[in-house]
């Protein structure tokens, strides 16, 4: 779908014209006011369309009306959320263009063009029918700028969709290698097993034996003009998790190849950097492998060696992410960025505490945690502060080596957590962390909201804003 800008009068040309209606108030199309909501009694609470033919009356041959709900509660949240429902009514309707001519004061071009690009999204690469898509849509009151932006945060979105949607037969560690590679803008290196090897990363490589396919341990760079901070991103990657030898049942393996959302997320924001170009020098940071079952696998009682000396017992398999992200954190560490960010799908612990609705936020400064919520609430996701209690270091006390992988279930998020912050930092200096458990968000099993099942991109709008900001 191509996104327009235009602000001459050839809009009312348009197949349909899609104008927005207020709770209480007047749209701005007389015919749309005498049949929608005098006759129809159509209200135009958030997100509700009522669909009209114009038979001649204006050059539009219809008129989309989009409710946008109380004037005074609106705000950029909320046009992304009617913008997404005016263009799945658009696709339903089999329209091919449309002009969106809002009645609004603020320049909404961007949480607009994001809404319209969500709402463009289909995973049908593989089905022979193709989902209804429009071919042009054009904005009549928004600046360009504000909807290249959009323009940009919507690919992005759709680049860590794929990756995540794509299944784990071809979204392979070397497949993430090549695309970071082939990301403008960016300087990539990927190390292979033996570098990792060399490199003292024994917890990921561990993780990675028992798969065919090779690991890859991928570091994307960006350098903003003047940059104030260093920033590392981590993304989990494991292209699939089976659990390894503490092989999981077959209905909770059934997803496990969007056990690399939070690599896609970090291949997605990294592809957006050269376009938006912050003023910033951002470490896209991921170890990408497979966990499987196999005569190379590692085991339960293992010991392992991560990159800065510390030896974990594995106690499950199956909590495989900490591991991989352990190394990874070290990496970052010795970069000696500013901030570090993890992206992980890490427990289903978070899950069962959070839904599908909100992804949790751990980490070793509040002000950076709050920097992050307020960053996501403004982006349209939802990040929750979960507990670091000391106590819950008691669970991953080894007998044998300095800690265990999983300690206990129970409060497995806020453990991981805890895990997670044995790697961030050296005797010397301890960057600003937090830990982001996307294992709810970052793929849906049903529609929620704009997004269609499957994967939903979390983390990209938020990291991208927060960026921008740094
Ligand atoms: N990738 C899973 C976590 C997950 C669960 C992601 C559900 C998305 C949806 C992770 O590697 C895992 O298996 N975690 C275990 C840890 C346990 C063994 C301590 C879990 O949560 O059960
Ligand atoms: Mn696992
Ligand atoms: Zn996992």
């Amino acid at each position: 779908m191509e996104i327009k800008v235009s602000n001459d009068i050839t809009q009312m040309s348009a197949e349909v014209l899609v104008i927005n209606k207020f709770e209480g108030e007047k749209t701005s199309q007389e015919i749309a006011n005498t049949y929608a909501v005098e006759k129809d009694g159509f209200e135009g609470k958030l997100g509700e369309t009522y669909l009209l033919h114009t038979y001649g009356k204006i050059p539009a041959d219809k008129i989309l009306v989009v409710g946008f709900g109380k004037n005074e509660e609106f705000d950029a949240n909320k046009m992304r959320e009617a913008v997404c429902k005016a263009i799945k009514k658009l696709q339903q309707i089999k329209a091919k263009n449309a002009v969106l001519d809002f009645d609004v004061t603020i320049d909404y071009g961007k949480s607009a063009a994001i809404g319209a690009l969500i709402a463009d999204y289909a995973f049908d690469k593989y089905k022979t029918e193709k989902a209804p898509r429009l071919e042009t849509i054009t904005f009549a009151k928004f600046s360009q700028k504000e909807v290249n932006e959009g323009i940009i945060f919507g690919n992005a979105l759709k680049m860590t969709r794929d990756l995540a949607n794509e299944p784990a037969q071809y979204a392979t560690p070397a497949k993430l290698a090549e695309i970071a590679q082939n990301i403008e803008g960016v300087d990539t290196k990927v190390y292979d097993r033996d570098e990792i090897e060399r490199m003292g990363m024994g917890a990921f490589l561990a993780v990675g034996r028992g798969s065919d396919q090779p690991p890859k341990f991928i570091h994307m760079k960006y350098t903003g003009k003047n940059p104030k901070k260093k920033i590392a991103i981590i993304g989990k990657g494991i292209c699939f998790d089976s659990g390894g030898l503490d092989i999981k049942p077959a209905s909770s393996m059934l997803t496990m190849r969007d056990d690399m959302s939070g690599a896609a997320c970090v291949l997605g924001v990294m592809s957006a950097l050269a376009k938006l170009q912050p003023e910033v020098e951002v470490h896209g940071i991921i170890a990408a492998c497979e966990n499987m079952p196999s005569g190379k696998a590692y085991k339960p009682g293992d010991i392992l060696k991560a990159k800065n000396g510390k030896t974990i017992e594995v106690d499950n398999t199956d909590a495989e992410g900490r591991l991989t992200l352990a190394d990874a954190l070290c990496y970052a560490t010795e970069l000696k960025v500013d901030e570090i960010i993890d992206l992980a799908t890490l427990t289903g612990a978070c899950v069962v505490a959070l839904g599908t609705v909100a992804s949790g936020i751990m980490g070793n400064d509040k002000e950076m945690i709050n920097r992050l919520v307020e960053t996501a609430k403004a982006s349209g996701e939802t990040f929750w502060e979960l507990p670091m209690f000391s106590e819950y270091k008691n669970s991953l006390k080894s007998e044998i080596a300095d800690m265990k992988n999983t300690g206990s279930r129970m409060g497995g998020a806020s453990i991981a957590g805890i895990f997670l912050k044995e790697f961030v930092g050296s005797k010397d200096y301890i960057p600003k962390w937090c830990h982001i458990d996307i294992a709810g968000t970052a793929f849906i099993e049903k529609p929620q909201k704009e997004f269609i099942s499957g994967a939903t991109g979390a983390g990209v709008r938020t990291l991208l804003n927060y960026l921008k900001k740094a």
